[in-house]
């Protein structure tokens, strides 16, 4: 989707969006555009409604905002409005900015109708969303030139509706190996550097809690790494490392997930928010440098998976006890930190997980969890997801909850086996591998990454990360 700026609408026929911050129910006075006079009785901006006139061989649409409106809500109501209204659009459409619109509002508002084109159906036959047509140019009605911040929001969304597919489609498409080529062809069309390390490059390296997890699986495991490193680099160039767990499919293993699991193709979603921010990141051409690994397997069942009991080695050379072949995700992060920190130092670290129900038993569906012993990182994270509604809330990382992971036979072990505390066992887990780096955080998505909304019938991706980690890696 291009967009232009035009600063007339005589002589224009199409589809014209005005958002319409509230006036009153009771307003005497009627909110008027371009010759069409709608009076508050029928609409007065309330948020989440909106009124629509046939007029001058125009469309108008008049959309509420309410009387404030945050990023996120403002970015929900125009998907609604370009995801459920896509007969009213043609070849022409007019956004309207209205004087109270900062960037940041133009931002949410031209990603959410790019976000509107996202079709669920990717195996059914059906036409293409008009913005999506070639030539189609979305044309800005507005007193400030915002061509640059349109831009920056095409590209926002474009990198969301890459995590979404790749969160969405299922897992007999979004293989390790699937997940590998989209990094590669994706790294080669924004600039990035791919290393892909198959099953017998991983063996060689040691990666062995994270081989340990795939061996159920007839799909080839594949370790990730991605480096971005921009045009002009000095002494202060900033060096942030990524990881995401790349789990194509958690059937848990063989302790199979008894009480369902036909949500688990959603256990690469840590992964694909990854994979989302690299392309994001190269795209809008940041100025600093990130290494990023997704090491991507199938947790799944048959007789070469590992079992309950195995002690098995890791890249880091300490050895763990596995409880719960369920307790998979911790395995392949600690693998892709310990090789993230090993070999590339990155100042900065931040890993993304759907590491625990825990995390969803205690925060539910609103925010991710954040672990962190670093208290600038940690505000510099909640202030950037708190900016593009992608909140996050602090969990402890306390040294009292280490005995969790404490093993008899082996270093540690990957799961407390009570069943409390969970979200923050794992971190635990983790931070053993993170060889005591001074500034890592990890985020548990487990409930934000995947979810409900008005747009589909069934939970699907929300790429909650993908906008989040931009922003963190931009705010540095
Ligand atoms: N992939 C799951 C976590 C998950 C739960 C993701 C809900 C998305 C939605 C993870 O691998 C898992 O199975 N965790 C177990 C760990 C337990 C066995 C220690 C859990 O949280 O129940
Ligand atoms: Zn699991
Ligand atoms: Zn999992």
């Amino acid at each position: 989707m291009q967009t232009k700026n035009i600063n007339t609408l005589e002589k224009y026929s199409g589809t014209i969006l005005i958002p319409v911050f509230e006036t009153h129910s009771k307003s005497l006075v009627p909110i008027e555009f371009h010759g069409v006079s709608v009076v508050s009785k029928v609409f007065y901006g309330k948020k989440d409604t909106h009124y629509l006139v046939e007029k001058y061989d125009c469309t108008h649409v008049f959309i509420g905002l309410g009387k404030e409106i945050d990023y996120k809500s403002l970015k929900t109501i125009f998907r609604r409005i370009a995801s459920k209204h896509k007969d009213v659009f043609g070849k022409e459409v007019v956004l309207v900015l209205p004087e109270q619109f900062d960037k940041d509002k133009v931002e949410a508002s031209i990603s959410g109708l790019m976000l509107g084109t996202y079709n669920f159906g990717h195996f059914k036959k059906s036409d293409k969303h008009p913005f999506l047509l070639e030539g189609f140019e979305l044309n800005l009605f507005s007193k400030t030139d915002f061509i640059e911040t349109a831009a920056r929001a095409v590209k926002i969304a474009k990198a969301q509706l890459e995590t979404y597919n790749l969160v969405d489609l299922p897992p007999n498409v979004v293989t390790p190996k699937y997940l590998a080529e989209w990094a590669t062809e994706n790294g080669k069309q924004f600039g990035f550097k791919v290393e892909i390390l198959g099953a017998e490059a991983c063996k060689e390296k040691g990666l062995e809690a994270f081989l340990s997890v795939g061996k159920g699986s007839d799909k080839e495991p594949q370790f990730v790494i991605m480096e971005y490193v921009p045009e002009k680099t000095d002494a202060k160039t900033k060096h942030v490392g990524l990881v995401g767990k790349g789990i194509t499919f958690d059937t848990g293993g063989l302790n199979i997930k008894t009480a369902g699991m036909v949500h688990m193709k959603c256990d690469m979603a840590g992964g694909g928010a990854v994979f989302g921010a690299m392309r994001l990141i190269a795209d809008l051409k940041l100025p600093v440098k990130v290494t990023a690994i997704v090491p991507c397997c199938e947790n799944s069942v048959d007789s070469k998976a590992f079992l309950p009991s195995d002690v098995i080695g890791s890249y880091s050379g300490h050895s763990i006890e596995i409880i719960d072949t369920d307790a998979e995700g911790r395995l392949i992060l600690a693998d892709g930190l310990s090789y993230l920190i090993k070999n590339y130092k990155p100042e900065i670290i931040v890993d993304i997980a759907t590491l625990t129900g825990s995390s969803v038993a205690t925060l539910g569906f609103e925010c991710g969890a954040l672990f962190t012993n670093n208290n600038e990182i940690s505000q510099k994270l909640q202030r950037s997801g708190d900016a593009v509604g992608e909140r996050l809330w602090q969990l402890p990382l306390w040294d009292s909850y280490k005995s969790d992971i404490e093993s008899d036979i082996a270093d540690v072990k990957n799961y407390s086996g009570k069943p409390v505390a969970g979200a923050i066992s794992a971190a635990k887990f983790l931070e053993y591998f993170t060889d005591e780096h001074k500034a890592w955080a990890h985020l548990d998505v487990a409930g934000v990454a995947f979810g409900d909304d008005e747009f589909a019938k069934s939970k699907h991706a929300t790429a909650f990360g993908v906008h989040l980690l931009t922003k963190f890696i931009e705010n540095l």
